[in-house]
C-alpha cells in the first residue's frame, strides 16, 4: 500500500482539500495499527469537523473502517434480520421493548449495544439491573440465541470496526464527537459489520439529543442512509423529538420496569408510540407482513422478553433493585406543565448515580429520576413532579440544581408536539 506523510494529510482536510482513496485508506489502516500517532488522528478529527467529508470520502472512509475487523454472518439464520440504532437521548429504553416486540412478528434482532458515557444511559447498564443477567456473550452464543428466541441485546464485541473504539476514544477527549461525518461513519461502521439485512435508525434532535438543531439531524440521517444503501443495507432513519425525556423514567432499573410496563399492555403513550413506529418500520424493511401492535396485544412480545432475559442468565420475575433514598421535587404553582428539558433530566439522573463519568465508574442500578408529570399535564402547588431515586443522598442536592430551571409552569397548555418529526430514506 502508498506510503505518505500523516502531516500532508492534516494540512490538505484542514485546507480543504478532499482526500483522495487511497490516502484514506492508508490512514484508516495506519492509525489502527498504531503507525499514526493519537495527536496526529486527533488533527485529523478536528480537521475534519470543520471541513467536513464529501459522500465518496465519507463512503470509502466507513469502508476503510469495517475492513479493520470482523464482520458477522447472520445469512445461515432461518429468518431475516433487522436492527435498529439510536443516536442516545434520555429515557430512551425503547431496544428493550422494541427487540422482542420484532422477534415476535418473526424477524431475528441482533442488537449489539454499549454502555451509557455521560447524559445519555446505555442499554447494557439498563439490562444489567436484572439479577443474573449477563451482557458478553461469544458469536456462537448470540447465533444460537438469534436462532432459537429471535431477539439478542448483548455487548458488541471488540472485533467489530476496531478503527471506530481507537478513534472514539481520541474524538471524546478532543472535542470531535460532534462531527457529523465522523458520527456517521462510526455508527455505519459497525452496523454494516455486524451483518444486518435491514436498519432502522432512530435520529434524537432536540435539548437532550447528540444533534441540537433539525438541519443537522437531517443531515446525519442522510448521510448514514445513504451509507446503508451502498452496503445493501435497508436502511431507513426517523428523526424523532428528544426536547423532552421518553417515558416517565430515567435510570437503569427504572427503565427496564417502564419498559416492562409496555410488554404488558401499558407504559406511557410516547414510549409505545415510539416502539411500535420503529417495529413498523423494521417488519416492513425485513419484507414481513406482520402487524407489531397484535403482538404487543396478544403477549407474544412479552414471552419472547421473558425468553430472551432468561437466556443470558437474568431472571425476568427478579424483583428490581429499589434506591435507599428517594426525595421529591415538588410543584411551586398551580398551572400546565408548558416544558421540561430532556438535558436537565438527563444530567439529574446521571448525577444521582444512573450514568458514569469516566468509562470505568460503576453504576447504580436503581439510580434515577421519575418524572410525576410530562409537558400538557396539569399540575397543582405542591404536587410531586419529580422522584429522585439514588443510593447515595449527598448526590442529590446536585440532582436537584441540574434539574433547576428544566421545567416551567404556565397558565395555559403547550400546544402538542409530534414526536416522529420526519422519515428518511434512500
Ligand atoms: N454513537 C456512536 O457509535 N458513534 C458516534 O460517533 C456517536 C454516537
Amino acid at each position: 500500500m502508498a506510503e505518505f506523510a500523516v502531516v500532508d494529510l492534516i494540512r490538505a482536510k484542514r485546507d480543504g482539500r478532499p482526500l483522495e482513496d487511497a490516502e484514506i485508506r492508508w490512514l484508516i489502516n495506519s492509525f489502527t495499527g498504531g503507525a499514526v500517532d493519537p495527536e496526529q488522528m486527533s488533527a485529523m478529527a478536528m480537521a475534519v469537523f470543520f471541513r467536513g467529508m464529501d459522500d465518496r470520502e465519507l463512503s470509502t472512509w466507513t469502508t476503510a473502517m469495517i475492513e479493520t475487523g470482523e464482520r458477522l454472518d447472520f445469512s445461515g439464520l432461518s429468518r431475516p434480520t433487522a436492527d435498529k440504532h439510536s443516536t442516545g437521548g434520555v429515557g430512551d429504553k425503547i431496544t428493550l421493548p422494541l427487540a422482542p416486540l420484532v422477534a415476535a412478528c418473526g424477524v431475528a434482532v441482533p442488537q449489539l449495544s454499549g454502555r451509557g458515557l455521560g447524559h445519555t444511559g446505555g442499554t447494557l447498564d439498563k439490562l444489567e439491573a436484572i439479577p443474573g443477567w449477563r451482557a458478553s456473550l461469544s458469536n456462537e452464543e448470540m447465533l444460537r440465541q438469534l436462532e432459537e428466541v429471535g431477539a439478542v441485546i448483548c455487548a458488541a464485541g471488540s472485533g467489530l470496526a476496531p478503527a471506530d473504539k481507537k478513534l472514539y476514544a481520541l474524538r471524546d477527549v478532543t472535542g470531535t464527537v460532534e462531527a457529523i461525518p465522523l458520527i456517521a461513519s462510526s455508527i455505519m461502521s459497525k452496523k454494516i459489520a455486524e451483518g444486518t439485512d435491514s436498519l432502522v435508525l432512530d435520529v434524537k434532535v432536540g435539548s437532550g439529543a447528540f444533534m441540537k438543531s433539525r438541519e443537522d439531524a437531517s443531515e446525519l440521517a442522510r448521510r448514514m442512509v445513504s451509507l446503508g444503501a451502498a452496503a445493501d443495507v435497508r436502511t431507513v432513519a426517523l428523526l424523532t423529538s428528544m426536547e423532552a425525556p421518553l417515558g416517565l423514567t430515567a435510570g437503569n432499573g427504572l427503565e427496564v420496569a417502564e419498559s416492562v410496563e409496555v410488554l404488558a399492555g401499558g407504559g406511557p403513550a410516547d414510549v409505545v408510540e415510539l416502539t411500535l413506529a420503529l417495529a413498523r418500520e423494521m417488519v416492513q424493511a425485513a419484507g414481513v407482513d406482520v402487524d407489531p401492535a397484535d403482538k404487543l396485544a396478544d403477549g407474544s412480545a412479552m414471552d419472547v422478553w421473558r425468553r430472551m432475559i432468561a437466556a443470558q442468565g437474568g431472571d425476568p420475575d427478579a424483583e428490581l433493585p429499589s434506591a435507599q433514598h428517594v426525595e421529591v421535587v415538588t410543584a411551586d404553582q398551580t398551572g400546565y406543565l408548558t416544558a421540561l428539558d430532556a438535558m436537565a433530566v438527563g444530567l439529574a439522573a446521571w448525577r444521582l448515580g444512573a450514568g458514569r463519568a469516566r468509562k470505568e465508574d460503576p453504576v447504580q442500578a436503581a439510580a434515577g429520576v421519575v418524572m410525576c408529570a410530562k409537558p400538557g399535564d396539569r399540575v397543582t402547588e405542591g404536587q410531586p413532579l419529580f422522584e429522585l431515586h439514588t443510593d447515595t443522598p449527598d448526590t442529590i442536592a446536585r440532582a436537584r440544581a441540574a434539574l433547576a430551571g428544566g421545567w416551567e409552569i404556565g397558565p395555559d397548555a403547550p400546544e402538542s408536539q409530534p414526536l416522529i418529526l420526519d422519515r428518511i430514506t434512500a
